[in-house]
């Protein structure tokens, strides 16, 4: 979406994975004092995004949505006041339907009132979903409902990054560029290796339609929330090569020191937040070993080694394959053990099952990595 935001993908913390309806004012303010006291605000992550249950079950006379003032004492200006006060930016839930999910009131009918609601009280991002929708089920009728709020937000003068939560239903990556600034590509993530690979499998192949502004979204982080840490790092390496949304889903505050230092990976955070915006593309992929390739502004490439299979394997690429040439040697930084090596053209490692090798690698001259998807680039 053309707004101006979003330039790349959004980093923060979202409540749901690790909380689901248990959210509130007190674990929003202790997770923002978090972010930044263990260096993930430096490190980029800036959004504080409330999800579902934050509001009470009707509206009020006005027609006005009502916070849960039980779970959010000083409502939620005051909680966003206070993430602001950290110099970080808070999101909010709602949904295109008449219902959220969990059954509060949908904002369907009621698109500018409750943009102007969330601008007054200070919202920066906006999570909107995709429940109750009253049957919609033409392209026509989900692009009718996502635009209505994208224009109410634009209304409202505030800038707000627009995600378009349904789940990847109605190919989203096919109108939703000029609707949000990312969509859901996929259904709910779990924090076990299956969803994390299942959910890999459906965004990989949509690299034609992200860029600035617009990026597939295959759903927030289960870093923390129970996988090994060879399967986080996996997991963190893979969204961050498919230039996904890196929203923390796990419990901030008493995160293990590993936790904390797969999501805070600056090497990697980097290769997701690359200023020309290319979504990762699959360059081969054989018996469960996946290579992808990432060209990046300076003209490195990001390669992430992927053993889908369970157990120790072998895998290779070359420069060529990548899209590298015209060098007799080229640097490679391993981005989760830090060290440096060169090659002449193989790119090769030892992969633990389910796990990745990541490699940062420079020299020569880049042109397109091979492989990719038949789909045609729409923007
Ligand atoms: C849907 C979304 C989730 C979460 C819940 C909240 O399932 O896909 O990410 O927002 O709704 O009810």
């Amino acid at each position: 979406l053309g707004n101006g935001l979003a330039l790349t993908p959004p980093m923060g913390w979202n409540d749901w994975n690790a909380y689901g309806c248990n959210v509130s004012e007190s674990l929003v303010k202790q997770t923002a004092d978090k972010i930044v006291s263990s260096g993930l605000a430096a490190a980029g992550y800036q959004y504080v995004n409330i999800d579902d249950c934050w509001m009470q079950h009707s509206r009020d006379a006005s027609g006005n949505l009502q916070p849960d003032y039980g779970k959010f004492p000083s409502g939620i200006s005051g909680t966003a006041a206070y993430v602001h006060s950290k110099g970080l930016k808070i999101g909010i839930y709602e949904d295109a339907g008449t219902q959220t999910c969990a059954g509060y009131p949908g904002s369907l009918g009621h698109e500018a009132q409750d943009a102007r609601l969330f601008a007054s009280w200070g919202i920066d991002y906006l999570k909107y979903d995709n429940c109750y929708n009253n049957g919609s089920s033409t392209t026509e009728q989900y692009i009718a409902r996502y635009s209505a709020m994208r224009d109410a937000l634009a209304a409202t003068g505030r800038p707000i990054v627009y995600s378009i939560c349904e789940w990847g239903v109605n190919a989203p990556w096919t109108w939703a560029p000029n609707v949000g600034n990312l969509w859901r590509t996929t259904g709910d993530i779990q924090a076990n290796f299956n969803s994390v690979l299942n959910i890999f499998r459906q965004n990989v192949g949509l690299a034609a339609y992200a860029g600035p502004g617009a990026w597939n979204d295959p759903d927030m982080l289960e870093v923390g929330n129970g996988m090994s840490a060879t399967e986080d790092r996996a997991h963190f390496s893979l969204w961050a090569e498919m230039a996904a949304p890196l929203l923390a889903g796990n419990n901030l505050v008493t995160a293990s020191a590993t936790t904390l230092s797969i999501l805070g990976n600056r090497d990697v955070i980097a290769v997701d937040q690359d200023s020309l915006g290319k979504q990762g593309r699959m360059v081969s992929s054989s018996g469960g070993l996946d290579v992808l390739a990432k060209p990046l502004s300076n003209g490195d490439v990001s390669v992430v080694l992927f053993n889908e299979t369970g157990s120790t394997a072998t895998i290779s690429t070359t420069a060529a394959a990548i899209g590298k040439s015209g060098a007799t040697s080229y640097g490679l930084k391993d981005l989760w053990s830090g060290s440096t090596s060169t090659t002449s053209g193989t790119i090769s490692a030892s992969v633990p099952g389910h796990g990745v090798v990541m490699y940062r690698v420079s020299g020569g001259t880049t042109g397109d990595p091979g492989g990719g998807d038949s789909t045609t680039v729409l923007r």
